[in-house]
């Protein structure tokens, strides 16, 4: 249902009714912004009531949402974690309290596995992994060594940690490629301008840009264009999502390769919630299907991409 970033997955009755809290990392993204679209829609449709709260990238107010779900007696908790590590106390609570949890879009580092019914979300190790198999094709045939810098996602965030991983184990392939800087641009467009910014100053001899969103990938696309460099030319740059302004930018030749990360999950997660609020069993982990995009398929997917 979301290879091609389309909002179809199926629909059942069995949701109606049921009282869903769910804590959002923030706005930080056109990817989030997507996902909470998508999430408030999915809930209409099945007649979830869901009481949505924003924490604006900080992880004390996620705790402090779930535990005012937890007190409200909610059916059900999901939850995208902004970082991976420090959820155990607050989840033991919702355990105790007997309201089970979704963990959504990013994961957590936890060593009780009991603490969450299920994980719904992207495979953030196979998205860094698919950006450093482009590059090591992409420079087959280059002679000499190849400078990489890395725009990160937050620090300690699922995705920053997995794509970085995924990216690594990659290049290894090609010992010619070498990062030689990496920073946090926290996936905004603000972050990955300054930390571009700061990367050309200190590097002169810059190949490529793989930024982990699409989002820091543009905001470094403009601090290449302010000191006079061709972004995508002078500069190769990987991002990840596959955002409409993403895709936008590979198809005018600004970005050379994207990763799709798809924020569709609304009518997934609708699904897991009534089969969790009714008993069924339900898997322990849901990854979603998703594909990568060079110029060409850019190009064709963009009249009707929904993000
Ligand atoms: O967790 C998914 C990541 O969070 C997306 O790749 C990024 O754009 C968002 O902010």
């Amino acid at each position: 249902a979301c290879g091609g970033g389309e909002d179809t997955a199926p629909r059942s009755a069995a949701q109606g009714g049921i009282r869903l809290g769910f804590s959002q990392v923030g706005a930080e993204s056109a990817w989030r912004l997507a996902n909470t679209a998508s999430i408030e829609h999915a809930a209409t449709n099945a007649s979830v009531q869901l009481d949505l709260r924003v924490a604006d990238g900080k992880q004390d107010n996620q705790i402090a949402a779930i535990r005012e779900f937890i007190a409200a007696k909610v059916d059900v908790i999901a939850f995208s974690p902004v970082v991976e590590s420090g959820w155990d106390k607050v989840l033991q609570e919702a355990k105790d309290a007997g309201i089970p949890v979704i963990v959504t879009d990013r994961t957590v580092d936890t060593t009780d596995t009991s603490l969450f019914a299920t994980v719904l979300g992207s495979d953030f190790t196979a998205e860094g992994r698919k950006a450093g198999e482009w590059l090591v094709e992409h420079f087959r045939d280059h002679k000499g060594p190849v400078q990489i810098v890395e725009i990160e996602g937050t620090t300690g965030s699922a995705p920053a940690n997995q794509r970085r991983t995924g990216f690594a184990d990659a290049i290894k392939a090609d010992t010619d490629l070498k990062v030689i800087d990496s920073r946090d641009g926290n996936f905004t467009r603000a972050g990955g301008e300054q930390v571009m910014s700061g990367f050309l100053q200190e590097h002169s001899d810059i190949d490529v840009l793989f930024a982990h969103n699409d989002d820091a990938g543009l905001g470094a696309v403009k601090a290449i264009e302010a000191v006079g460099k061709r972004p995508g030319e002078d500069i190769k740059i990987i991002t990840v999502d596959a955002s409409r302004d993403g895709l936008s930018a590979l198809a005018e030749g600004r970005l050379n390769y994207v990763i799709e990360c798809n924020p569709l999950l609304g009518p997934q997660l609708m699904e897991l919630v009534g089969k969790v609020k009714t008993g069924q069993s339900i898997p322990r982990r849901v990854v979603v299907d998703e594909t990568t995009f060079d110029r060409e398929a850019a190009k064709a997917v963009l009249p009707n991409r929904q993000y």
